[in-house]
């Protein structure tokens, strides 16, 4: 007699954290001196922004006593100091000065992330074996260009797996359901030579005001939707995430738009984005993440999506699935 599997609510199917760069805060939210705490990727995390006005990100607790370095933690010129005994510990994370003593333990270090600032934020390289980056941050011409108006930005905290947020941009069909667009444009998923950026095209030249959009997707969390309404009528929505944990999201939203059509499309397209989150927001709250999706045969965005996923694993078949039916319906 087969044994009825535990209920999947019950299971812990979700994938662990995929590979690239995350937004951990924007720039101008770390001053010089300034010490945050942060959480990412269920680890307990310090930034700071030293004197000379490099962000840091380190491993939280301090290989002391373990006091949290994010939270009164002190910038002392390059160096982060504890709070606790003031131990102080450099941008490579070896502790560098014991103020009661001589010799420093070869073992006092933190685990440091390599971290970049662009694009008016500051990214965290994150891999599951803290290896080097394998590629660079994309900078967005559009920031700051005087043919552009000025960034607007948002907010938002979403109940779900990073790679499920940008599965959901591959899914055309969840328009008309979710978010009751009942004329979805016909949208096609492909994937760069190199494999590593996955664009979306879709074309509503049929919709009430005609348009194109193109999404560059450069990594699970790290996204460029770019509508173009006719000849200097472009908006671009920018989206970098900071998975918090496997189950919560922090997306950052950047949009900014042509000056021609700055009165046209400001805040409401910005109130659009969140309230378009809103109508995602029961299901990814309350849906389970299927390693094995049954897909019929029209859902080739969502293959392509899921092939493509997968190489931002080391364990790549963990997390994206289902070989059998992504091998069924493959074009
Ligand atoms: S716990 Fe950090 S110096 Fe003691
Ligand atoms: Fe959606």
């Amino acid at each position: 007699m087969p044994i009825v599997a535990p209920c999947e609510a019950k299971t812990n199917t979700t994938p662990d954290f995929p590979m690239g760069w995350f937004s951990v805060a924007r720039a101008n939210e770390l001053s010089i001196g300034g010490v945050k705490r942060v959480v990412a990727f269920d680890r307990e995390l310090a930034l700071y922004r030293t004197e000379s006005g490099v962000p840091v990100v380190q491993d939280a607790f301090c290989p002391h006593l373990g006091a949290h370095l994010g939270v009164d933690g002190r910038v002392v010129g390059e160096r982060i100091q504890c709070p606790f005994h003031g131990w102080e510990f450099g941008k490579s994370g070896d502790c560098e000065s014991i103020p009661y003593c001589e010799e420093i333990p070869s073992r006092a270090k933190l685990r440091t992330w390599p971290t970049t600032e662009k694009n008016g934020e500051v990214y965290m390289w994150f891999h599951p074996e803290n290896s080097e980056p394998q590629w660079e941050v994309p900078e967005l011409a559009e920031l700051g260009h005087p043919d552009w108006s000025s960034p607007r930005h948002a907010e938002f905290d979403v109940p779900a797996h990073v790679q499920d947020i940008a599965e959901n941009s591959c899914d055309p069909v969840h328009f008309a359901y979710v978010h009751r667009q009942p004329d979805v444009p016909p949208s096609e998923v492909t994937v760069e030579d190199n494999g590593r950026i996955l664009h979306l095209h879709s074309d509503a030249s049929q919709a009430e005001i005609p348009s194109q959009l193109h999404a560059t997707v450069y990594q699970p969390g790290f996204a460029l939707v770019r509508n173009t309404y006719g000849p200097g009528a472009e908006m671009v929505v920018y989206n970098s995430a900071q998975p918090v944990s496997r189950h919560e999201t922090r997306m950052r939203w950047t949009l900014t738009v042509r000056r021609e059509i700055e009165e046209l499309a400001g805040d409401e397209v910005m109130n659009g984005i969140i309230s378009g989150l809103g109508d995602d927001y029961p299901i990814w709250a309350n849906k389970v993440h299927r390693h094995r999706p049954i897909f019929c045969k029209a859902d080739d965005t969502l293959v392509t999506f899921r092939k493509w996923v997968r190489q931002f694993y080391i364990k790549p078949m963990a997390a994206s699935g289902n070989t059998e039916s992504i091998a069924n319906y493959s074009a």
